[in-house]
């Protein structure tokens, strides 16, 4: 556990969030109207102050003081039932954290209370003042061109000209005038992540955001996290079923348990990370162990789906990611 009773200060130009002392205004839900973002990529924070698209990398090596997040005491309950009782999670500007937890566990509910959609939970986070969220579906809007979708809410020749950088960034350059229902879901999911980043966010939270592409597909997608993370160094917390993704990318890996993170263990892997190597499979049987599956469980499930990748239909049963023959290493 990483529970931390002393901490530093938060970074400057960090967002308290503490709630029923979590006032709405501090972390307003988006800018932009509901009916308009059905599930916005940005809370309001994350677009004011300036232009919203400068400095991506204003955290890189930068040493500001303190954690980009900090969750003390985060509790939320629903009907009675306290499905987060008592969270304290810091993560460092520009760390990568994944979080697993079984299907139920509130992994969800702790990404929507550090997103500022839900103002009914109780204790304090501090979180980064611009953020954004890509969920497992990638929510863009049908009637609205990619450059678009990716732009949305912000405003201005250079963020357009910053929204086609992003596009280009993530591998979607010449499909600025796309429609979204002409992409593949991976495509999709590009323009998502594309619309993420250009918000130049402190803190980047990932929703299962690899879900639901099939397995090769996923692979190019978490060398493409690696390579935007690296390059933009947002804090991430990316929630997943999937143990080897959150092996192969994080450099912490949290499991939520009875309300509470149970686990909260460094990565040691160093940058190239190979599932052949003997930390990764004994940190992997340690998750797995943690999460209530053993790897005999997780080798069938992994094989009951051809070999697939774990994260979209066995939500029960978080297992092992693409085979090591599809290339990922
Ligand atoms: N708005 C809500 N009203 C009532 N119950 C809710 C609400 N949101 C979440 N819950 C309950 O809280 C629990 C945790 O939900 P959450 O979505 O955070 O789980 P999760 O860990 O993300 O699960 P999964 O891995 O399946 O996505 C579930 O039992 C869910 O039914
Ligand atoms: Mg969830």
């Amino acid at each position: 556990m990483t529970t931390r009773t002393t901490s530093p200060p938060p970074a400057p130009g960090a967002t308290q969030v503490s709630a029923p002392a979590v006032p709405a205004p501090v972390v307003p839900v988006p800018a932009v109207p509901a009916p308009a973002v059905p599930a916005p990529a940005v809370p309001a924070p994350a677009v004011e102050g300036g232009p919203a698209v400068a400095g991506w990398a204003a955290r890189q090596g930068g040493g500001a003081p303190g954690p980009a997040v900090r969750v003390r005491e985060v509790r939320r309950e629903f009907a009675g039932r306290a499905v987060l009782a008592g969270i304290d999670l810091d993560i460092a500007p520009g760390e990568f954290v994944a979080l697993l937890g079984r299907s139920g566990s509130g992994k969800s509910t702790l990404l929507r209370i550090l997103a500022g959609l839900d103002a009914d939970a109780t204790g304090k986070a501090t979180v980064p003042a611009r953020g954004a969220v890509v969920f497992q579906d990638p929510r863009l809007l049908p009637w609205t061109r990619v450059l678009d979708n990716v732009l949305l809410g912000l405003k201005g020749r250079q963020a357009r000209a910053q929204a086609a950088v992003a596009l280009a960034e993530v591998g979607l350059g010449g499909k600025e005038r796309a429609w979204p229902g002409t992409l593949s879901g991976g495509e999709a999911q590009r323009a998502a992540l594309a619309r993420a980043l250009v918000r130049s966010p402190g803190l980047l939270l990932l929703d299962e955001p690899f879900g639901a592409l099939d397995a090769l597909t996923r692979i190019r997608m978490h060398s493409l996290l690696r390579d935007l993370c690296r390059r933009h160094q947002p804090a991430v917390l990316l929630v997943t079923h999937d143990v080897d993704e959150a092996i192969l990318l994080a450099d912490r890996v949290a499991v939520l348990t009875d309300g509470r993170l149970s686990l909260d263990e460094r990565v040691g892997l160093g940058g190239a990370r190979h599932r052949s190597d003997p930390g990764f499979a004994t940190l992997r049987t340690r998750l797995l162990a943690e999460l209530g599956v053993t790897d005999d469980e997780a080798s069938g499930a992994a094989g009951a789906r051809g070999g697939e990748a774990s994260g979209t239909t066995g939500r029960d049963a978080p297992v092992a990611a693409a085979k090591d023959a599809a290339g990922e290493p």
